[in-house]
């Protein structure tokens, strides 16, 4: 069975972004995780794929030029992780959207549609966020890694990631990393 594979950039005290509603920490939002190797598709909440889906269009128009929603040119690793984007499926978990830009987006109606789509013939998937959606898969147990990277920052108000999470799971550390920036990248198992 294909492994969906969670992965999140969070600062020390648990935020995934800050109040103005981005995570002005992070320099790039390139494949950090190294999942490119081995993964086949993505996963995402309604809540963050309009965001996703306009920042990484915007690159793949133009690779040389600064993102309006960042004001920064795109570093080789993101223009590399859009190429990727736009010709990897993309399922968009919602009970309302019914439309994306993007051709090879599709749609998911709640967790029997996860399920299912583990089972199909792939590689791995790639559960890109956000946060509710996360918690709800980790909850329901669909969710079989969990990459994070800790930024060496306590981001005050913001938010939480583990904040929907409601039963207790114990994790397997498989793999732990110092980054450049002092960023601490960790992979866990999810029994
Ligand atoms: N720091 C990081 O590495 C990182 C990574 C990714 C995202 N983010 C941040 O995460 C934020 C978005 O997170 P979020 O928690 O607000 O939203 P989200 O998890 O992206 O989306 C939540 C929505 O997904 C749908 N959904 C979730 N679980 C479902 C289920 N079981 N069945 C059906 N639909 C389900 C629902 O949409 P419907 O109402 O349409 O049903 C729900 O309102 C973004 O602002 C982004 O900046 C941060």
């Amino acid at each position: 069975m294909r492994k969906l594979i969670a992965a999140m950039k969070i600062s020390i005290d648990g935020k995934i972004e800050g109040p103005e509603g981005v995570a002005d920490w992070v320099d790039g939002w390139s494949d950090d995780y190294g999942l490119i190797p081995q993964i086949d598709a993505c996963v995402l909440g309604a809540g963050m794929y309009p965001g996703y889906e306009a920042y990484w269009s915007a690159i793949q128009s133009a690779e040389d030029e600064p993102v309006a929603m960042t004001g920064k040119v795109p570093t080789t690793a993101e223009v590399e992780w859009a190429r990727f984007a736009v010709q990897t499926p993309h399922y968009v978990l919602s009970s309302t959207m019914k439309s994306a830009l993007w051709p090879k987006t599709s749609f998911l109606r709640g967790h029997d549609d996860i399920a299912a789509l583990k089972q199909k013939p792939g590689k791995d998937i790639y559960l890109v966020g956000g946060a509710r959606t996360t918690a709800s898969l980790i909850d329901a147990g669909l969710v079989d890694e969990l990459r994070l990277i800790a930024y060496p920052l306590i981001a005050g108000k913001g938010k939480p990631f583990f904040t929907g999470t409601e039963r207790r799971r114990r994790l397997e550390l498989r793999k732990v990393q110092q980054l450049p920036g002092g960023r601490l990248s960790m992979m866990y198992g999810i029994g």
